[in-house]
Formats: structure tokens, sequence, C-alpha cells
């Protein structure tokens, strides 16, 4: 049986780090959305260590929901469900149609798309958390962010370079206009945790 399964290095550095963040900054219940879930490392990684929670993974990418199915398949967890075709940009997710039944959605985590996709995958993940996420809810954002317009290390100022030359529509994101996006969707902007290679955790709370 042909084996769809993606490798993503970095997942397997940082997964560890997240992880311990998320146990504490997870609600008690309901489901988490993974918004972008790439090769479905983290999915898998995440799932078993935080039950009774449920972890919805998701991605836009038809080969990388293909990565998912089969990573799922290798390491099956109960409290994993089948990753959904999501596109953030998208004015209605499907968590959020009649039909869905893996919720309620009580917190969403995204990792490492902002900086690598168009800034209107921004302004979509903003817009969705505040119609899916309860009062309170949180949206748990990891990757490199810029702090006053600079960057906080050397290598992400040369990342930045990289991700240019792909799409001069990439970037790493300021987090005060990430958190200003943020506001105008009812998001305030409550904590950051640096993370392990100049990466961080930013956390926004629906108000
Ligand atoms: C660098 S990967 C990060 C994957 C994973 N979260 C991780 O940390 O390894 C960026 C992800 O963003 C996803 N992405 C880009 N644009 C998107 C969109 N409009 N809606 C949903 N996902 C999107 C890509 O398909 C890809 O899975």
């Amino acid at each position: 049986m042909t084996d769809r399964r993606q490798f993503a290095p970095a997942t397997e550095r940082n997964r560890s780090s997240i992880l311990s963040v998320l146990k504490v900054k997870l609600p008690d219940t309901g489901t988490v959305l993974e918004v972008a879930s790439g090769s479905g490392e983290h999915a898998v990684f995440f799932a078993p260590a935080l039950r009774p929670l449920k972890w919805q993974p998701s991605n836009y990418d038809p080969e990388q929901l293909e990565s998912v199915e089969d990573w799922i398949a290798h390491q099956p967890s109960d409290n994993l469900l089948p990753p959904i075709s999501l596109d953030v940009t998208k004015p209605l997710w499907p968590v959020e149609e009649a039909g869905y039944n893996g919720g309620p959605i009580t917190a969403i985590f995204n990792a490492n798309m902002i900086h690598i996709s168009p800034w209107q995958t921004c302004e979509g993940l903003m817009a969705g958390a505040r119609r899916i996420l309860p009062v309170g809810g949180r949206l748990i954002l990891y990757g490199p962010f810029k702090v006053n317009g600079e960057h906080t290390a050397a290598s992400n100022a040369k990342f930045e370079s990289w991700l240019k030359s792909l799409d001069p529509d990439f970037a790493v994101r300021d987090i005060e206009v990430v958190s200003a996006e943020a506001k105008k969707n009812d998001l305030g902007h409550t904590a950051v945790l640096p993370m392990p290679a100049n990466n961080y955790i930013h956390i926004f709370e629906k108000t």
C-alpha cells in the first residue's frame, strides 16, 4: 500500500516545547481545531497527550491532507478526528457547517502558516477565530515574528529573504500588526512565550 506520509523534520525539533505549552494553555474539554496541519506529525504527537480533548486536523492542500490521513493510520489515537479540508481565507469553515459533528471547537492552534502564505491567511485566521471561538476561547499561534518591525534574530532575517524569494507576499509578520488584526476581530493578545530557535507562541483570547 502506498505510504503518503510527508516528513517535516522541524516538527520533531519543536513538538515537545509546543506540547508543554499546549498542556497548560488549552481548555479541559471540547475540540482543538488545528489550522494548517502540514504533514500531520504535530497532530499525531499532540493528540494522545491531550486527552480528553479531541484534536481536529485540517489543511487546504489535498496532498498534505493525505499525509495527515496516513500519519493517523500509522499512529492512531481515539481522540484524533479525520482531517478536514479547510482554507482559512474562506468566509465559512467546515467546522461551522450544520453537518459538522466533531465539536464544540473550544480552541484553535496554528503553527508556521502566516509567514509562508499571503497576509490574507492571517486575516482569515483571525476572522475565523472570531466566528468560532467561545468567549475566553484561545487561538494559540506558533512561529517566527518580528517585534516593532525588527527581526529577533539574524537567522530570521535570512529566513525572510528566502521566503520573499518564494513569493514577495510571504514575510515574517510583525507581532504588533498581527495583534492589531486580532483586535479587529475581538481577540485580545494575552501572552507571549519564547520558544526554541527564535520562535514564539502568541496567545489570543476571544473577548
Ligand atoms: C510551513 S507549513 C506548516 C505546517 C505545520 N503547521 C507545521 O508547523 O509543520 C504551512 C502550512 O500552511 C498551509 N496553508 C497555507 N495557506 C493556507 C490556507 N489558505 N488555508 C489553510 N492552510 C494553509 C499549507 O498547506 C501548509 O500546510
